[in-house]
């Protein structure tokens, strides 16, 4: 039974820091209100020159580089992002032709906060489907650039960075006991378009537009709806949250992480947390927060590790894998 298993991580982030307190005296807000309300302390900011496809391509980079592999060895690129570069073509496209790649394909894909999960149920699709043999999954998001900066109740949350897995094709026994994806769970609700959007678009105002957000509704449905679908992922696993080495959540907002695990019953040591020193990167945050727990020795080969994400649309979803 052919399994998409793991082979590298990589990743990449802007030069430029921002601290809370840069914010104090651009818009009335405070380092103890930010900490506070989401747990950010930080984030990094994306100089003119850095872009969603170059911090895309570092983060690629770096994750072949991981897996000891050249971009001769891909067949397909699954990024995804909200930010692209230009409207078309696809900023998938634009890496495979930075990183020197003329063979296989590329595409982008756009699920706002939950685009990783998306891209790595999508690839996994494609590689137990025949379709590719490895693929390189992208999160890369340059939200900096869509943002009201005169907007206090959403400038402060947002970071630019990326994120990259090379997943490969292996045989598995088809249990629990394989290393690869083993579960996925994926939801769109569109009646929720008001409560998080960006207010341009190329069919509508033809400009790019800024980030809206009706903060406290996001909220209020965040938790129920994360907790939802994770539950639905363990249910098709046949697992409990006790199995778990690490929950790997989307990085908004440490009161909705800290609820949604608590509810779960996931304890709070298994639980990685990168909000505080990168913000929120949407697309970018779950590969961002995944290379930061592989690189610091938490998550090892072997462990059973859930990503979860929630965002724009509504989307959300949640994919368990064996490291
Ligand atoms: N600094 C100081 N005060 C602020 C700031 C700020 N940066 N932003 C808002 N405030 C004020 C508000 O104006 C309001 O003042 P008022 O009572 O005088 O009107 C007060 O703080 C409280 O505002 P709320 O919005 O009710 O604050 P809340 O406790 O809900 O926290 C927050 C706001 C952090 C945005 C919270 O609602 C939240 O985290 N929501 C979820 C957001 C999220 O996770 N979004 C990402 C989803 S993923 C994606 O797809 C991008």
């Amino acid at each position: 039974m052919i399994r998409s298993i793991v082979r590298g991580i990589g990743s990449s982030l802007p030069r430029r820091i921002m601290k809370n307190a840069d914010f104090e005296g651009v818009v009335e807000t405070s380092d103890e209100w930010i900490v506070q309300r989401t747990g950010i302390r930080q984030r990094h900011i994306a100089a003119d020159e850095e872009t969603t496809a170059t911090l895309g391509e570092a983060a690629a980079r770096a994750a072949l580089d991981d897996a000891g592999l050249t971009p001769a060895d891909i067949d397909l690129i699954v990024l995804a992002t909200s930010t692209p570069n230009n409207t078309f073509p696809a900023t998938a496209v634009e890496i495979q032709n930075r990183l020197g790649m003329h063979h296989g394909f590329a595409f982008d894909m756009q699920a706002v906060c939950s685009g990783f999960v998306y891209a790595v149920t999508t690839a996994d699709l494609y590689i137990r489907g025949g379709l590719a043999k490895r693929v390189l999954v992208i999160g890369s998001e340059t939200f900096s650039r869509i943002l009201d900066w005169n907007d206090r109740s959403t400038c402060v949350l947002f970071g630019d960075g990326a994120g990259a897995l090379v997943l490969e094709a292996a045989e598995g026994e088809g249990t629990i006991a394989d290393r690869g994806v083993l579960a996925a769970s994926l939801r769109s609700d569109g009646a929720h378009k008001d409560k998080l959007y960006v207010d341009g678009g190329p069919s509508t105002t033809g400009t790019v537009g800024h980030l809206r957000m009706e903060g406290r509704e996001v909220f209020k449905h965040a938790v129920g709806m994360i907790t939802d679908v994770i539950e639905a992922t363990f249910g098709e696993a046949g697992i409990t949250a006790d199995d778990l080495d690490w929950f790997v959540p989307h990085q908004a907002n440490k009161r909705i992480i800290d609820a949604s695990a608590r509810k779960l019953g996931i304890a709070e040591h298994k639980v990685v947390i990168t909000v505080d020193q990168h913000g929120n990167t949407s697309a970018a945050s779950v590969p961002l927060a995944l290379s930061t727990a592989v690189a610091d020795g938490r998550i090892k080969k072997g462990d059973l590790v859930l990503l979860e994400a929630m965002g724009g649309g509504f989307t959300w979803g949640a994919v368990l894998l064996r490291w």
